[in-house]
């Protein structure tokens, strides 16, 4: 079974081709990924607009060097899976379009998938790990802990009262007068930061719901950071490693009480993964590395290369639900809002 995947759903646009393999994962042919960082950095974050022009600008080539670099043409393929949100909406119509009408002229399965969800089940296509898993799901738009008990079957053990982890890194960057995306900019100028030396709060440290709040930390830092101006580059790698410091402890603590509540909702978890853009960050890994050994548990997170936006994961979601008979027609919606997971009875 070979599935085309299409990403368009923020400033990423990406085609793939994903057939899975025989030891449960999945084998990537082909992972076109094209990012506009350069269209939108000098905003300082995505731009709507040009995010969409720029997708319709490229998707066609982009799907035809898939196909190419998988070394098949259209006909050969089984199925095509989108990201039919949730996201920018303009972008997500471009995708969902484009896949539409390749399903129609070549006659195929169109599979409509959870941008969100295909990050979630990415720990499969990489390492083939059963269900069911705790996922720490931290992008730019979105921060949960999900017990992922099957495919369609997510429960939502917490997530975030304000901003998202990723979106935090990136208005951390923008105040420190650091690049977009922030994420990997903060991490670079922590690596030579003393992450002691400014007393950064732990919001939601040991509240029982495992839930996250970034507003407080962010408001702290920018109080620092206000104090001190202007700054020298010792100032911003404090700050940033002070950030960065305060983000895992919350993150490990946060984790902590997920894997608690983990046994009553779906029993014993296979492994504890991480997904999404942050999942790329090496001081959150290495801390959950750590916490998943000291729990007996196995830390599954992508490789670097698909913790970001990659057709490869949409590929891989639409394999997942095309082998369940989970088939989508041509009047399927385009989502700027879709959330994936059930809130968890107590959450
Ligand atoms: O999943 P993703 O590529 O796009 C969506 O938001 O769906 O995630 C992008 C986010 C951005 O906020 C970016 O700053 C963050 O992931 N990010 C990181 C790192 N690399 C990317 N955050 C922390 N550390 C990183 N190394
Ligand atoms: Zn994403």
């Amino acid at each position: 079974m070979n599935v085309l995947g299409i990403e368009t759903t923020c400033d990423e646009t990406a085609a793939s081709v994903v057939m899975p393999g025989e030891d449960g994962r999945g084998r990537i042919l082909s992972n076109e990924v094209l990012s506009q960082i350069a269209e939108h950095a000098a905003y300082g974050g995505v731009v709507p607009e040009i995010a969409a022009r720029a997708h319709v600008e490229v998707l066609d080539r982009l799907v035809a060097r898939a196909l190419d670099r998988a070394g098949m043409s259209l006909s050969q393929v089984d199925g095509i899976a989108v990201a039919a949100g949730p996201g920018l909406i303009g972008g997500v119509l471009i995708g969902l379009v484009t896949a539409k009408t390749l399903s129609l002229v070549a006659r195929k399965p169109l599979v409509a998938v959870n941008h969100l969800e295909a990050h979630a089940l990415t720990a499969r296509l990489t390492d083939g790990i059963g269900f069911p898993y705790l996922l720490l799901l931290a992008s730019g738009g979105h921060t949960q802990l999900v017990a992922v008990k099957g495919v369609g079957d997510y429960v939502r053990l917490g997530t975030t009262v304000d901003d998202a982890i990723g979106e935090a890194f990136d208005k951390v960057a923008k105040l420190l007068g650091l690049g977009y995306p922030g994420g990997p900019e903060v991490e670079r100028m922590a690596e030579t930061g003393n992450p002691e030396r400014f007393a950064l709060p732990r919001p939601m440290l040991g509240r029982r719901e495992p839930n996250f709040s970034l507003s407080g930390l962010k408001t702290a830092l920018r109080i620092e950071a206000e104090r001190l101006a202007p700054l020298s580059s010792a100032d911003v790698a404090d700050l940033c490693a002070g950030f960065q410091a305060a983000v895992v402890d919350v993150v490990v603590d946060r984790v902590r009480v997920a894997l608690r509540e983990f046994g009553s909702i779906a029993g014993h978890p296979t492994a504890l993964v991480a997904a999404g853009g942050v999942a790329a960050n090496g001081a959150i890994r290495r801390a959950l590395t750590t916490q998943a050994n000291e729990a007996g548990l196995a830390f599954v997170a992508p490789p670097l290369s698909l913790c970001g936006d990659n057709g490869a994961m949409i590929a891989w979601a639409g394999i997942e639900r095309l082998r369940l008979g989970l088939v989508d027609d041509l009047t399927a919606p385009a989502r700027a809002r879709w959330p994936f997971a059930e809130a968890a009875a107590s959450a």
